[in-house]
């Protein structure tokens, strides 16, 4: 089976499907544990999930999906969980790429390159470079990205281009960040059942929807990304204004 080849049933259709949707990919060291693997299988597993939400997306209409695959905090962890990490990106890049050009996937890369080994690095080129102009689904890997890192990589470009302090505005900034071009995620999806930002797209989500599940990772399939849709739509995202002014401004 091909990776946007599904055996499922596709979803029944949504009344609005989120433009671009944002996933904290969490819970795979849990999920390893609760079966007595070592973390770097629930990783493994992890990615093969990743294939199983690409189709969904490819199905549901969505047009942007963000993944959070590597932290700038994760260096901290254990070396051969880094080192696995890295390879597990490697080889999703080498074993993915042919069926995700086909499929009109546009591979984006977010974070900084400096630290991450140089072969991986060219992986990442090589990808960013060939599916450049696809367009059916954009794919963002967060890697070695930081939220912080990337307000402060935005404002030393800002300074270093002489932008006088009176030019800078918030939309200003978000065309200076790592996804300059693309809209805000529309829905930020955290699995695992944690209530923390962890540091992801702290800029860009200010007005996103969030939604939280205890689901690992490996665990969160087809279905399971086709609830969090729905339950974006029965969301009311009223950026500030009343329900009043909302209803006016959607006639
Ligand atoms: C959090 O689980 C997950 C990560 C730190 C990495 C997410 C990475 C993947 C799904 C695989 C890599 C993806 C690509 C494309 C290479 P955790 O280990 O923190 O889980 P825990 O909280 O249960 O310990």
């Amino acid at each position: 089976m091909t990776l946007m080849q599904s055996e499922e049933k596709a979803p029944a259709k949504l009344a609005k499907v989120p433009q671009h949707v944002a996933i904290i990919m969490d819970g795979n060291g849990r999920w390893a544990k609760q079966r007595g693997l070592p973390r770097t299988e629930g990783h493994r597993h992890g990615v093969e999930n990743l294939r199983r939400v690409l189709r969904a997306c490819v199905q549901e209409g969505v047009k942007v999906l963000t993944i959070y695959a590597f932290s700038t905090e994760n260096w901290a962890r254990p070396r051969y969980e880094v080192d696995a990490l890295m390879r597990l990106l490697e080889v999703f890049l080498g074993r993915e790429l042919d069926e995700l050009d086909k499929e009109g996937v546009q591979i984006r890369h977010i974070g900084e390159t400096s630290g991450v080994p140089p072969r991986l690095q060219k992986k990442i080129n090589d990808a960013t470079t060939r599916t450049r102009h696809n367009d059916s689904l954009i794919l963002n890997v967060a890697f070695n990205y930081g939220g912080r890192k990337e307000i402060v990589e935005a404002v030393k470009h800002i300074i270093r281009e002489g932008i006088p302090a009176d030019n800078v505005t918030e939309e200003l900034i978000s065309r200076y960040m790592y996804t300059g071009d693309l809209p805000d995620p529309d829905l930020i999806i955290r699995t695992s059942g944690e209530l923390r930002v962890s540091n992801f797209l702290i800029w860009q989500g200010s007005y996103s929807e969030y939604y939280v599940t205890p689901t690992l990772w490996p665990d969160f399939d087809q279905n399971e990304f086709h609830k969090a849709l729905e339950t974006y739509v029965l969301r009311k995202r009223r950026f500030g204004m009343t329900d009043e002014q909302l209803e006016a401004e959607q006639k």
